[in-house]
């Protein structure tokens, strides 16, 4: 029988709840869904690469046919490497729609052959991205409910690090790389790094 692997690939700078909605829809309609996070050695990231590939891993134990990894360089060579048919992206609002069409245009003239398919999140994650919640958050506003409760606790921790920082006090251990399946079984609120 046919199985169809997918890859759901982008910066997750941090994951947010509207990834996850996302990864959960994905689970549903495909085999086997790979969370690919793009390594981007140009990109000055809040997160490593690392901290974000253990909150996704622990984001997602709950879904039997979803993994995570990490990946460098064309998202279709990539894809076409782990034999992935199709690339899961999201849409929220009309605005995204631009951008997702010329990426997933450019990926099939690379790759003819490799589908991109897009997904709506819940219409309640719809204002909601990592930007956002990075800047909020650095800002002191409250994220609750906007991204699991494991990277809201890595997010504090990062922000109380730069406050320290920028108090004068010692970063200490804290301070990491970056600037910062029956399918569903359960959520994972908790993640020790
Ligand atoms: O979460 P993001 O930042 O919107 O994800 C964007 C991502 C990683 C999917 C995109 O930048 C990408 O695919 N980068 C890899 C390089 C590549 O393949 N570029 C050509 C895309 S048409």
């Amino acid at each position: 029988m046919k199985r169809i692997k997918a890859i759901y690939p982008g910066s997750f700078d941090p994951p947010t709840n509207g990834h996850l909605d996302l990864i959960e829809r994905g689970s549903q309609i495909f085999d086997e869904l790979v969370v690919a996070i793009l390594r981007n050695p140009e990109k000055d990231p809040l997160f490593s690469v690392a901290d974000r590939r253990k909150m996704l891993e622990a984001m997602t134990t709950g879904f039997d046919n979803v993994s995570v990894d990490t990946f460098e360089g064309l998202t279709v060579d990539y894809a076409l490497r782990i034999e992935a048919k199709a690339i899961l992206r999201g849409i929220r609002a009309i605005s995204d729609y631009e951008y997702e069409l010329q990426m997933a245009l450019m990926n099939r003239k690379l790759q003819p052959g490799m589908e991109t398919v897009f997904m709506m999140p819940a219409e309640k994650y719809s204002y909601l991205s990592s930007r956002l919640v990075r800047e909020v958050a650095q800002l002191g506003g409250s994220i609750e409910c906007l991204v699991p409760e494991l990277v809201e606790q890595k997010l504090r921790e990062k922000m109380d690090v730069a406050h320290k920082f920028a108090n004068g006090e010692p970063a200490g251990k804290a301070h990491s790389e970056g600037k910062g399946k029956s399918r569903k079984k359960k959520a994972q609120s908790t993640w020790a790094p």
